[in-house]
């Protein structure tokens, strides 16, 4: 994959692409990931990249045509001049950025990220855009982080980028659940005992209650996910015994 960054502050993207898994993903040939300054498309003495909006009005407007001069150069300097670009425009009036976007962005080949400051851009640079983008319902100083998150999210579900593909399976929002407790050595911590279960190597087991309590965690903080996914009969017996519908059952009292 290759991936382009446009902004007007490149240093505010370098650092996080040259540390943990993006910088792996690079070195690995995974995916390319090109940052430029939009004020190397600009033509005057000042670099002007932004000018006041028409109609006045408080802030300044990024200006079209280092964009557009930005998107060409990209354009001109690729092999297959015909394969699809997906140019996204980040954007707190976009589409909200979740894992199933993540997913989708991963499977394409070159994808160019606008990262807009100031009070916003001209409209005529939508043009050239084909999705916009917002990572949530706030207002960022710019683009940049906004971009930062979902190159993060899409990178690293591309396949050969973590090591063993089920630390994705695992992930949570990858079923639609969120994910279940993880522990570690030592057993016992402070007073605090890791659940039994989790000691006792049967992996049927470890497995129902790994689900359970993803399904558990779910239902607390986010049982709006739970109406999106498909419930197995299984699923729905354990969420039964979370809400205390049956007597508890066993596996309620294993990780005590
Ligand atoms: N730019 C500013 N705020 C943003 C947000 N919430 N998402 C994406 N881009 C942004």
């Amino acid at each position: 994959m290759r991936i382009d960054i446009l902004t007007l502050f490149p240093n505010m993207v370098k650092g996080p692409l040259k540390e943990s898994i993006l910088k792996r993903a690079q070195e690995k040939g995974l995916v390319k990931i090109n940052v430029l300054d939009i004020r190397s498309f600009t033509h005057d003495r000042h670099r002007t990249a932004d000018d006041a909006p028409y109609g006045g009005g408080a802030g300044m407007v990024l200006k079209p045509e280092p964009i557009f001069e930005a998107m060409e150069s990209i354009k001109s300097k690729i092999k297959n001049q015909k394969s699809k670009i997906k140019v996204i425009l980040m954007t707190p009036q976009g589409k909200r950025f979740d894992q199933g976007m993540a997913k989708g962005l991963a499977r394409e080949k070159h994808l160019v990220f606008i990262c807009g400051h100031y009070e916003g851009i001209d409209e005529r640079i939508k043009r050239m855009v084909t999705d916009e983008i917002s990572i949530g319902d706030y207002v960022l100083t710019g683009g940049e982080l906004a971009a930062l998150v979902v190159i993060d999210a899409l990178v690293r579900l591309i396949p050969g980028v973590l090591g063993k593909e089920e630390s994705i399976i695992c992930d949570s929002f990858y079923s639609g659940l969120l994910d279940y407790p993880h522990y570690t050595r030592p057993g016992k911590y402070r007073g605090m005992r890791v659940p039994k279960v989790l000691l006792s190597g049967d992996h049927k087991r470890i497995a129902r209650w790994r689900r359970k309590e993803a399904l558990r965690r779910t239902l607390e903080r986010r049982p709006d996910l739970l109406k999106e996914i498909k419930l197995s009969n299984e699923d729905k017996r354990l969420l039964r015994e979370i809400k205390g519908l049956r007597p508890r059952g066993v596996s309620d009292l294993e990780g005590e």
